[in-house]
């Protein structure tokens, strides 16, 4: 693959914690990026659809430099590139479109030279930028993750989704950045509810591998951040109340939030009411809000294989679904 001919890839958003695996598990949702990079003469960017808006588009534009920190570790050089990007995931509602930007471009950037570098090299990388590996390895590997970073390297386990596992995420119309959200958070926590967290999560992680969905509800139950942050998501707490008996096998505040996010059991004839309820609820709290119903997705970051028979945007065209 010549460098001028360029790569496309498609990555998905994610979703963080699931309750009580605070910066350690993550999921991988069907609603996607997709970025192609080119080297060219001259440094150029192509960003399109509403989530792109006010973005760099400069050297200092994050997809650039990730590409970079990938050229300079692999000892190449690519100092100019043309990049296009498209996204469906919402900025900053805590579905991971940072994680998902930052492992596209490492993804991208890495097919564009040959794939020098293993996953494992560009999982540390990314969890290096984001400084939890929740949301990037659910973006780079697919399925769910369950993993730990020591501040150099991150190891994990990657879990298949259970078959029937689906999600609805109700996503407010306004922004919380991540970083506001960690703010709120206290420097310690009492062995208590440290003890809490590690039993809850510890099951979730083991129901989920079981594909045991009835310990759901019991696992996904959280006090080291969302009590926090609630005054920062007017509904939640009422939603964590109130979420399971309206259908929802286990309800969170999805990675930072606001986003919240149910899992369901596809089969359930109850997804429709569970809909209706949350986006009443945030709508009783003055929010307005879209409920989504989202997949668990298997694949991680893809390369795709198409980049000569389609214009990026006619393959957008052919490939989005939200
Ligand atoms: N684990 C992170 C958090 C996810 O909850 O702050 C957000 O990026």
């Amino acid at each position: 693959m010549s460098l001028s001919q360029g790569v496309r890839v498609r990555v998905p958003a994610s979703t963080a914690n699931l309750g009580p695996g605070f910066d350690t598990l993550g999921m991988a949702l069907s609603l996607y990026s997709w970025i192609e990079m080119k080297a060219s003469e001259r440094t150029a960017f192509h960003l399109h659809g509403d989530e792109m808006g006010g973005l760099p588009t400069d050297k200092s534009n994050l997809i650039y430099k990730v590409a970079q920190m990938v050229f300079e570790e692999a000892g190449q050089a690519v100092p100019d590139l043309e990049i296009s990007m498209y996204s469906e995931i919402p900025l900053t509602r805590g579905l991971g479109s940072s994680a998902s930007a930052i492992v596209g471009a490492l993804a991208a950037a890495n097919g564009l030279i040959g794939s020098p570098l293993p996953d494992s090299k560009l999982f540390d990388m990314a969890t290096d930028l984001e400084k939890h590996p929740d949301n990037v390895g659910a973006s780079l590997f697919g399925g769910i993750i369950t993993a730990v970073w020591d501040g150099a390297h991150a190891d994990y386990i990657r879990i298949e989704p259970p078959a029937d596992l689906g999600t609805l995420v109700v996503i407010p119309d306004f922004e919380l950045a991540t970083s506001k959200a960690r703010e709120a958070l206290p420097a310690q926590v009492s062995l208590a509810d440290a003890v809490y967290n590690i039993s809850r999560s510890s099951l979730m992680t083991a129901a989920l591998s079981a594909g045991r969905l009835d310990l759901i509800r019991a696992a996904m139950q959280d006090r080291i951040h969302q009590p926090y942050r609630v005054p920062l998501v007017p509904g939640m707490t009422k939603i964590l109340t109130e979420a399971t008996s309206h259908g929802a096998l286990g309800v969170a505040l999805s990675g930072a939030g606001p986003t919240m996010i149910a899992l369901v059991d596809r089969n359930d004839s109850r997804v429709e009411e569970l809909s209706a309820y949350l986006m009443e609820t945030m709508k009783a709290e003055g929010i307005s809000s879209s409920c989504y119903q989202l997949n668990p997705v298997a694949e991680g970051v893809q390369l795709l294989d198409d980049i000569n028979n389609r214009s990026f945007l006619d393959m957008i065209r052919g490939e989005v679904t939200a």
